[in-house]
């Protein structure tokens, strides 16, 4: 089944069909930035926006960057407040007059690498992370979905979250270096081994891209890999995550 899949991030909306039966993009993914923190009504015309830019007629599925429950939003940690407590199935739908459904961006990241990537045909405890904006996590038993899990809120002190100071927004904010950064990551992850014992570790996020940088500084009881899909896995995993 062919089914549009969007991934919603801090700086852009992107997407692209996706054949949910092999996890290939079935034309180049589309990209639209949002300057500015967009109100739900904005995002749903920058959503329409996109579905007409590949003149779609089918199910889109979408991934977005906090809590959600029967496609309402419970939080919203790094865009517009509003979405918090709104129902962006019934307000996407009605804006594309096409069938929406959200899942979490990193949970559908999981989705993808456990199904097509670097997770595909394990069993066990997989933990994967995504540092971007924020950070996201899903995390997986023998290839089941735990949905929701959000470990980059875990306090970290300074009445502050884990995600601002391991994101990789925080590294550009504070200009640190891929070793003192990785330090910083390090010992976050070896909180969540201490209380997860996770198999495996997938890191996504666009960092992840330079994982050669950064990864050779983690000292981990657990391996780590990068994510297969970089760039693509929330568009595919979106898709994937769609009802049927
Ligand atoms: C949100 C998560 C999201 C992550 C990555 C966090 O701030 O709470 O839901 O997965 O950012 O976008």
């Amino acid at each position: 089944m062919d089914i549009l899949g969007i991934d919603i991030g801090g700086s852009a909306l992107k997407g692209a069909p996706v054949n949910t039966k092999t996890g290939k993009l079935l034309a180049e993914r589309h990209r639209i930035p949002t300057p500015g923190v967009l109100t739900p009504k904005e995002m749903a015309a920058a959503v329409t926006k996109l579905a007409r830019h590949f003149h779609w007629k089918g199910p889109i599925g979408i991934g977005f960057p906090g809590v959600v429950h029967d496609n309402v939003i419970l939080t919203s940690a790094n865009l517009h407040k509003d979405f918090i407590g709104c129902d962006a199935g019934k307000l996407f739908s009605k804006a594309t007059r096409l069938p929406v459904s959200l899942v979490n961006d990193a949970d559908a990241a999981g989705i993808a690498e456990v199904r097509f990537g670097a997770g595909k045909g394990l069993r066990g405890t997989i933990l994967l992370l995504t540092f971007g904006t924020g950070v996201g996590s899903a995390l997986f038993v023998d290839g089941r979905l735990y949905p929701n899990s959000e470990f980059g809120h875990l306090p970290a002190g300074k009445g502050k979250d884990a995600e601002h100071f391991v994101s990789a927004a925080a590294r550009d904010r504070k200009g640190l270096s891929y070793k003192k950064w990785a330090h910083r990551v390090s010992g976050y992850l070896n909180t969540l081994e201490t209380v997860l014992w996770p198999n495996l570790i997938i890191a996504g996020g666009g960092i992840s891209a330079d994982h050669e940088k950064w990864f050779k500084y983690l000292k981990l009881r657990t391996p780590i890999v990068p994510a297969r899909f970089l760039n693509e896995a929330g568009i595919v995993g979106a898709a994937l995550a769609v009802k049927k």
